[in-house]
């Protein structure tokens, strides 16, 4: 199948186009590298993606940006970062990428392991990783046409962890995290959260959260 991987360059969406590349045509969608780019922050820039992707089977969500800083420092603006790119970037994808998901196809978002396990300095990303969580459920409910729509809560990459000056033992490889994304192009089922490293038990099974 075709599918479409918004953020596909990335640490995350990187890994979830390799594997997906085994068995789909993959087109890998970046801000400014990829196969293709856009900003999903402008509505024109998604309608202008979708036109010349044409129509695919599944799209996913690897791309969004949210602010990270303690509370008594988090400004309205660095809210609306989160609110205007992880949030509405991926509710845009979806309300504008609709039409041009075949019959049967599917959207995959990204929230994060910090809607359920916030830490300090999260409320950015927890706050619109909730909301993700709430939309796909609430969506799945009314998308036309067996159109399928899951988020995956990645726990964090090690590489990440590393960029930050944390402990990357206490993260996945990326690959590790790709296997929440497979499983919601490829799997039947909609509306579901799928917790993808957070219960990781030295296998590459994912725990699924059904609401
Ligand atoms: N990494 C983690 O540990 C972790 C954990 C939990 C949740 N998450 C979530 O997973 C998602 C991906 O994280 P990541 O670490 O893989 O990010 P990343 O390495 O920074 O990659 C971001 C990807 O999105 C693209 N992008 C950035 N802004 C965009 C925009 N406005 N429109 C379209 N594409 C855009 C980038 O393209 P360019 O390269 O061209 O700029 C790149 O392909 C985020 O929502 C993040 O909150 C990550």
């Amino acid at each position: 199948v075709k599918v479409l991987v918004i953020g596909g360059t990335g640490t995350i969406g990187g890994a979830v186009a390799q594997a997906l590349s085994h068995r789909h045509d993959v087109i890998a969608c970046g801000l400014t590298s990829g196969d293709v780019q856009a900003d999903i922050t402008e509505p024109d820039n998604i309608r202008d993606l979708f036109s010349g992707a044409g129509p695919v089977d599944a799209v996913v969500v690897t791309a969004g940006e949210a602010t990270f800083k303690p509370l008594a420092e988090m400004t309205e603006e660095d809210y609306e970062t989160g609110f205007r790119s992880k949030l509405m970037g991926q509710v845009n994808v979806v309300r504008l990428g609709e039409p041009h998901v075949r019959d049967n196809g599917s959207f995959t978002l990204t929230s994060g392991i910090t809607s359920h396990e916030p830490m300090a300095g999260s409320t950015g990303f927890s706050m619109v990783n909730a909301a993700i969580e709430g939309f796909v459920r609430a969506a799945a409910l009314e998308l036309p046409r067996g159109i399928r729509i899951n988020a995956v809560s990645p726990q964090w990459a090690s590489q990440t962890l590393e960029l930050y000056g944390m402990d990357p033992s206490m993260g996945l490889p990326p690959e590790r995290l790709a296997a929440g994304y497979v499983e919601s192009v490829e799997g039947k089922r909609t509306g579901l959260v799928i917790d993808a490293g957070w219960r990781y038990d030295g296998s590459d099974i994912v725990s699924v959260d059904a609401p």
